[in-house]
């Protein structure tokens, strides 16, 4: 049937993305994805109704991952499960150790926001073995068999509206290039690093082939880009020499920043050097790139709103509890090397101060800033 065929070329095509070390390049997946595909047998048994739920955290390299310990730990209390949620801020070892530890306190499902997603693979497996069902959080995990679902906001897309946003705001100051930019991308071991790259040079490298764009420096290769641990002061060094090497008589119109913590420490770089503050894009909504937002600075940032993505994750919990198949939206796209784990993705949206009062108005944090 045409079905099987569909599913056959979408699989062949998801191994030869994870061949080309492309991680998720196919936008295409979400309309014809099979709701039913993938998934855990073992789910269907369904467990008791408050059993042992762990939450492997990774560091706190952003607000994002804060917020959703606060929430996890909530919402899943008012579910009736008992949590078990972590960070893991020394590092691989220490989420290995976790998540093993969740293991032998008989955890029914794992959730895991992976620091280094290709690191897991022989907890994650004893967790499969004890009859888990685990579930990669906002960060996919790679190369294993043991992951039944993957939930995140759409990555892919986070990258795309970076990079158009990127060129809006440039050409909102200057209406005609060539705009000279430089690239930052987030830590390498994250396995979304790569995706939102990707994303932002699906919009960006056109632009860079015609010559409306200049990557001053010359680094384009994600390799060459990276911010090792996602951490600021990386960052803020690279940006230093790369204004020093580069900028000192250019002018520099935009910073594709993968988030906002980084954005941040591009800006605060910028200003040392005493040159003017450029558009920089961001992610997560952090409160300090939103008052730096609506004060004229960073440009843009991504609503990906942790409320929504935590209640999506402890709904797809419950569903497993009540021995059903969790929510699943696109069943074709995210191939971790080993196989096409079934996801339920949210969409993102981008929020320059244009939008942000309307995309903030039910967040009572940010509802206050941007009012
Ligand atoms: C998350 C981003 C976050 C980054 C650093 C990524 O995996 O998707 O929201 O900014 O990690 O913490």
């Amino acid at each position: 049937m045409a079905r099987t065929t569909t599913t056959v070329v979408a699989l062949a095509a998801a191994s030869i993305l994870a061949l080309t070390g492309c991680g998720r390049g196919d936008t295409s997946g979400g309309a014809g994805a099979n709701p039913s595909a993938g998934g855990d047998a073992s789910a269907a048994q369904g467990f008791p109704a408050d059993s042992l739920i762990g939450v492997a955290l990774p560091q706190k390299t952003s607000e994002n991952w804060v917020l959703a310990e606060g929430l996890f730990n909530k919402g899943l209390a008012d579910a009736g499960f008992k949590a078990d949620v972590q960070f893991a801020n020394a590092g691989v070892s220490e989420q290995q150790n976790q998540i093993q530890s969740m293991v032998t306190k008989g955890a029914k499902v794992i959730v895991v926001g992976a620091i280094d997603g290709s690191q897991l693979g022989t907890q994650l497996q004893a967790a499969k073995d004890s009859g888990a069902t685990v579930i990669a959080y906002d960060r996919l995990v790679k190369n294993t068999d043991a992951v039944d679902y993957y939930v995140a906001y759409d990555n892919f897309k986070v990258g795309e509206l970076q990079g158009q946003a990127l060129l809006e705001g440039m050409e909102a100051k200057k209406p005609n290039g060539p705009y000279n930019i430089e690239l930052f991308a987030g830590s390498p071991d994250d396995a979304n690093s790569k995706v939102f790259f990707d994303g932002a040079m699906s919009v960006l490298q056109p632009k860079i082939d015609d010559g409306t764009l200049k990557v001053v420096s010359g680094q384009k290769d994600f390799n060459q880009v990276v911010t090792q641990g996602w951490k600021a002061e990386n960052a803020q060094k690279r940006m230093d020499t790369l204004l020093s090497s580069n900028y000192s008589s250019a002018q520099l119109d935009g910073v594709l920043s993968p988030n906002d913590t980084l954005g941040r420490a591009i800006i605060t770089s910028v200003k040392q050097a005493g040159k003017p503050v450029p558009v920089v894009t961001g992610q997560d909504s952090e409160v300090e790139s939103v008052k730096s937002i609506m004060a004229g600075e960073q440009y843009s940032t991504i609503n990906k709103d942790t409320r929504n993505l935590v209640s999506e994750t402890i709904n797809m919990v419950k569903d497993l509890q009540a021995g059903k198949e969790a929510k699943v939206t696109d069943a074709e796209s995210y191939n971790n090397g080993n196989k096409v784990v079934p996801a339920n993705l949210l969409e993102p949206v981008i929020v320059t101060k244009e939008n942000a009062k309307e995309s903030y108005k039910d967040d009572p944090t940010l509802s206050k800033i941007t009012q």
